[in-house]
């Protein structure tokens, strides 16, 4: 009689277990589109285009794209030089592990997760060199991963 009891017990923790899966996996199906992600395999960043070939793309008169790769640790390009009151819309993955993209000052501040692009926008109106830091701990070298952004 015991046993039975526990078996119940145990039949119904693995419903309430399986049901909480469904449902996670349900909400996650359920994600509208926010036009802020795009797919991409982490594995591949470094053949798959635009990223095949990171770095600033002129796409107008002070309009730029920036495609780059976060890594343990640092960040393809390493280094962005822009005329001041240049829009830099930054398109960032990761080839890793997940790392942050955030720009002291600004409001720069990007989740970079592997399998996914985040987008941001910025337009920079003071000249000065920008620090790209990374602020989600990534590993042993998280404090050394940065970048920089030259504008003048
Ligand atoms: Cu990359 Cu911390």
């Amino acid at each position: 009689r015991l046993e039975k009891i526990w078996l119940l017990i145990g039949f119904s923790m693995l419903v309430i277990f399986l049901g909480v899966i469904g449902v996670g996996a349900f909400a996650l199906g359920m994600q509208p589109p926010t036009g802020h992600h795009q797919a991409i395999d982490p594995d591949k960043v470094d053949e798959t285009p635009p990223f095949d070939r990171p770095g600033l793309e002129k796409i107008g008169e002070k309009e730029y794209n920036a495609y780059m790769v976060a890594y343990a640790f640092g960040y393809k390009q390493d280094k962005l030089e822009v005329p001041v009151g240049s829009t830099i819309h930054f398109q960032v993955t990761s080839s890793d592990v997940v790392h942050g993209f955030q720009i002291p000052g600004t409001n720069v501040n990007l989740m970079v997760v592997p399998g996914e692009v985040n987008h941001l926008s910025y337009t920079f109106k003071e000249p000065g060199e920008y620090l790209v830091l990374c602020n989600e701990y990534c590993g042993a070298g998280h404090e050394y991963m940065a970048t920089t952004i030259i504008v003048s």
